[in-house]
């Protein structure tokens, strides 16, 4: 069997986002971000060639399953894992789970905090605090920052392991929207009030790609990025060129032409049998909304051989119309491949643009019946 439709993610992409991300934060150490799934790309593989070769050693997912799965599938690999998000501290059992498997819960509610430090259990995991710093999603707010301090004290805990914050708005130009150093000044003040309080920080950190990609925040032991990682700017369109990122992307998504037919404008196409805008040769591709291509890909625009394509008519399940233009027709052929996108990032943020969406959605909403295909080549 051979997969003609799928997500090709070359490792060796990534070990150059690595090597460039270093250029740009050379003294931080990386705290990888591999929740859903790795963006799309398949979290296994993704830790396994980021620990065992580039020697990443701190990896945050977003829930206790996430972070259970993983350290299962891979039990020889030597790495942190950190649950973000949903990490369930109220379900009792779940101490168990952090302790034998080695997975640290970031704590960012007071209640948490206070659960934490009343169960024993959870003595030996290291100490990971979130505090809200003007995200308003999770993190400790700046009203119960006076208790937190005194359940630590109340606890005699000394030291805390990580310090955490999460900017809001940092795919904005750092220079003129001020949220981003308001919250850093934020962050930077909480730091002294610990230190005030006798309470040692060993690791901070606060930077996400779009600070990493201004060269922000850096000022703290680690940063954490995602998306850079997988290769494209998370910066918001309008200022994506002053970015100092310049990764290419990790996977390309395939399809393949499995139909072609020559169409005059106005022909009835697929679904509510929609009139195709021109005259030109359709092919259809095997993927569809139950691929994750989703039914606002309608109109998109890709380059195929050098000439513009686009999806004609509704997209359905497993399928979709492309149209490629008359001068393209002895040039379309049943089998061939069809990229959606590639290495050159700069064609999925094109894409994500045109579709009024994020490139993080176009990653994520990729379903498992796409299968990721991994290649390293030497
Ligand atoms: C707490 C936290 N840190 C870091 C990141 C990484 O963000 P990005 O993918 O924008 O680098 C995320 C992603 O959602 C996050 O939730």
């Amino acid at each position: 069997m051979r997969y003609r439709t799928r997500l090709c993610v070359d490792f060796n992409v990534l070990g150059e986002n690595f090597s460039f991300l270093k250029t740009l934060v050379p003294k931080n150490e990386i705290l990888f971000m591999v929740k859903a799934n790795a963006y799309g790309h398949g979290m296994v593989p993704i830790v396994q060639y980021a620990n065992k070769v580039l020697g990443i050693k701190e990896f945050g997912v977003a829930t206790i399953e996430e972070g259970a799965y993983l350290r299962d599938s891979l039990s020889n690999c030597e790495f942190e894992v950190y649950v973000f998000s949903d990490i369930q501290l109220d379900l009792g059992v779940n101490w168990n789970i952090y302790r034998s498997r080695r997975i640290t819960p970031v704590l960012s509610r007071l209640e948490d905090l206070k659960t934490f430090l009343e169960n024993r259990s959870y003595n030996h995991i290291p100490l990971v605090l979130k505090y809200n710093t003007g995200m308003n999603r999770l993190g400790i707010s700046d009203k119960d920052l006076e208790k937190s301090i005194g359940l630590l004290k109340k606890y005699n805990r000394t030291h805390i392991s990580h310090l955490m914050s999460h900017f809001s708005s940092s795919f904005l130009s750092i220079n003129k929207v001020k949220k981003t150093n308001n919250q850093f000044r934020v962050f930077k003040e909480l730091k002294k009030i610990f230190r005030d309080n006798g309470i040692t920080v060993e690791k901070s950190s606060i930077s996400n790609s779009g600070a990493i990609e201004q060269k922000f925040g850096l000022e703290e032991s680690h940063v954490r990025p995602g998306l850079i990682l997988y290769g494209p700017s998370s910066l918001s369109s309008d200022f994506r060129e002053k970015s100092l990122w310049k990764g290419k992307n990790i996977s390309s998504l395939e399809t393949t032409i499995i139909s072609t037919f020559n169409v005059k404008k106005g022909d009835p196409l697929g679904y509510g049998a929609i009139p195709c805008p021109e005259d030109g040769l359709v092919g259809i591709v095997s993927i569809g909304y139950g691929d994750g291509f989703l039914s606002s890909y309608q109109g998109a625009t890709f380059s195929f051989k050098g000439r513009p394509a686009r999806v004609v008519g509704r997209i359905s399940m497993d399928m979709a119309h492309i149209l490629f233009p008359p001068s393209l027709k002895n040039d379309v052929h049943v089998g061939e491949t069809f990229r959606i996108w590639g290495e050159d990032s700069s064609e999925l943020l094109d894409l994500s643009d045109e579709l009024k969406r994020i490139p993080y959605e176009l990653f994520c909403q990729l379903s498992p019946r796409i299968p990721r295909v991994y290649n390293l080549t030497q």
